[in-house]
């Protein structure tokens, strides 16, 4: 029997603020539930997971018969997947399709990573980041986790930024002497976890001019990890890095190769235009781990050497698709609109992002959430997606990892439920 030791540990303030990630819960809930439909975690699709693809590029490694794959390998990444890395990028953003391209990207364990990284080197406890409204739940969690305050970018009741509120509110911030506290910008801006809103361009320009007129030429942190899942056209919005407004901004872009090819290769990657901010970034990887997975990086070298990413985009964004359109369809038909409820039919990414009645309280804790379990369904709380002052009525449906038949039974377990919630 091991002995608890942990009272007598002194935790580190860090240490003490340290609360079980809620993500970690849910994806236990789902494997450990019997009988239990999981419209939560934002895992991918099961069955398209590009095993031939891996399996011939481990091949080739075995067959050129050099180790090197299996030894350490560098803290930034391998440079040629920088090169194409960087190749992939500039299919997006012509203009960044320079010579030097590929220094300024840095490969990490998922871009989950590079989020901490980024935020390690800015935040002291009690900074604030701007951050937009929705956001990605789990990158909250973790701010909360360094003591670092997340403030909303205000929205609009069609979920476009708010430049009047925006204004105000980082008047009140300035005048409450926080201008200096305020270290960084942050959004998802394509497809984005949990909306599947895109930021239109001229939002995203206008947010470069408000900040500056306030003299917060701030970092910017870019999330595009679902900017390559869009269903059937790409998103027209270029990046922070294509766009002229952002250029007196440090900026940094993030993206990764788990949604779009392999979550269980866990690479993600970035693009800092700013030297100091990402040579302090890799000097913090090198005390996480000096390097990601060398090998799978290796393997990924040699997939997207073939093409073969984008063989399995052109696989899974009609395959995403239809589940969207699956699961769309289901709780339509079995009368979620009709209950209430409204949600944006996406045009990419992984998630519905729903609103239920005014009122619905859908929390972890709530009833609502209480009767889903019981009915044998699992859905992310919106409230968790809010940095503060969320509703409460919120819920994203996510339609990646549940096939045909499982994605309509879910809907039907939640719409039920849904519609026999009486508010
Ligand atoms: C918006 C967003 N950013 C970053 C990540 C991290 O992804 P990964 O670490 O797999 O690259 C996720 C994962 O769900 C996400 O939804």
């Amino acid at each position: 029997m091991p002995t608890d030791t942990s009272r007598r540990i002194a935790f580190s303030a860090a240490g003490e603020r340290a609360e079980p990630p809620t993500i970690a819960a849910l994806m236990n809930a789902a494997l450990e539930i019997p009988g239990l439909l999981s419209l939560a975690a934002g895992f991918t699709d099961n069955r398209s997971l590009p095993m031939a693809a891996v399996q011939a590029a481990v091949n080739e490694l075995a067959e050129l018969r050099d180790l090197e794959p299996l030894q350490y390998g560098t803290n930034q990444g391998r440079p040629v997947l920088r090169r194409q890395l960087a190749t992939h990028l500039a299919n997006w953003e012509p203009g960044l399709a320079d010579a030097e391209a590929d220094k300024r990207f840095f490969v990490t364990n998922g871009s989950q990573q590079a989020l901490y990284l980024a935020m390690q080197v800015l935040c002291e406890p009690g900074d604030i980041v701007l951050v937009d409204r929705p956001t990605y739940f789990v990158y909250l969690e973790m701010l909360r986790a360094m003591g670092v305050r997340a403030v909303s970018l205000p929205i609009d009741d069609a979920g476009s930024l708010d430049f009047d509120a925006l204004d105000a509110r980082l008047r009140a911030l300035i005048a409450a002497g926080e201008q200096a506290r305020i270290r960084a910008v942050y959004f998802v801006s394509y497809f984005s976890n949990p909306s599947s809103r895109c930021l239109q361009p001229e939002e995203k320009r206008r947010l470069a001019t408000v900040l500056q007129a306030h003299d917060l030429v701030v970092p910017v942190v870019e999330d595009a990890a679902y900017r390559d899942l869009y269903f059937s056209e790409p998103p027209k919005a270029p990046s922070v890095l294509g766009m002229p407004e952002w250029v007196e901004f440090p900026r940094l872009y993030l993206s990764t190769l788990t949604k779009p090819f392999s979550t269980g290769l866990k690479i993600g990657y970035g693009y800092c235009t700013d030297q100091d901010w990402l040579g302090r970034m890799l000097h913090t990887k090198g005390h996480h781990d000096f390097g990601s997975a060398n090998f799978n990086q290796a393997v990924l070298e040699r997939v997207l050497a073939k093409g073969g990413l984008g063989v399995q985009l052109a696989k899974i964004r009609p395959l995403y698709a239809e589940k969207m359109t699956t699961l769309h369809d289901t709780v339509i038909a079995e009368g979620l609109a009709d209950a209430g409820w409204h949600w944006q039919r996406p045009d990419g990414g992984l998630y519905l992002w729903l609103r239920g009645p005014a009122g619905l309280d859908t929390g972890l804790n709530s009833a609502f959430c209480e009767a889903c379990i019981e009915a044998g369904v699992l859905y992310v709380p919106g409230d968790l997606c809010y940095g503060d002052d969320g509703p409460k009525n919120r819920i994203r449906l996510s339609f990646g990892v549940l096939s045909g038949d499982a994605l309509r039974e879910a809907g039907r377990r939640f719409t039920r439920v849904a519609r026999s919630a009486g508010v």
